[in-house]
């Protein structure tokens, strides 16, 4: 099976929506969380997740909001996980995400648009050893 990482990003928590979305994620048949933590995120680890963004107009932006409050920062393990729980997010703009969706249901904002969960295999991988370097 497959392990992902998920952000619920400060506007999650600052907004008190912990709860129902890890009951979305914790209510999929056989999948679990393998960590969970509340945490503000730093600048050198945000620098770290978000590199692939560098340079663009909206980089700096969500780096200031990403340091903004804390975040939940979860391992989450199961069948299909990584696609998953990208399907239980919606596509990163609240606006176009479908009813259902956790963004779609709770978000306006591109920005603020309340989790982050890995694209693929590799971006799990290298999203745990970021966040959870002495995990497995
Ligand atoms: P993550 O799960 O957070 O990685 O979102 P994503 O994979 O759906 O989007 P992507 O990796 O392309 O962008 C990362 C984050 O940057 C998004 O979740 C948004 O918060 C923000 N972002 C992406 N594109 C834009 C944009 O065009 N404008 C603004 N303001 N923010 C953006
Ligand atoms: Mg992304």
């Amino acid at each position: 099976s497959q392990r992902t990482l998920v952000l619920l990003k400060p506007d999650a928590v600052r907004r008190g929506l912990i709860g129902e979305i890890v009951g979305r994620i914790e209510s999929k048949a056989d999948w679990r969380i393998a960590a969970l933590e509340l945490r503000t995120l730093d600048r050198p680890t945000l620098e770290q997740h978000y590199a692939e963004h560098e340079g663009r107009p909206f980089y700096e932006p969500l780096m200031e909001f990403m340091a903004s409050g804390p975040s939940v920062v979860m391992l989450v393990e199961g069948e299909r996980v990584i696609e998953g729980v990208r399907t239980l997010a919606g596509p990163t703009d609240p606006i176009a995400a479908t009813p259902g969706s956790i963004r779609g249901d709770f978000g306006t904002i591109v920005r603020e648009n309340l989790i982050h969960a890995s694209d693929s295999e590799e971006s799990a991988e290298r999203e745990t050893k970021i966040f959870f370097p002495g995990f497995a």
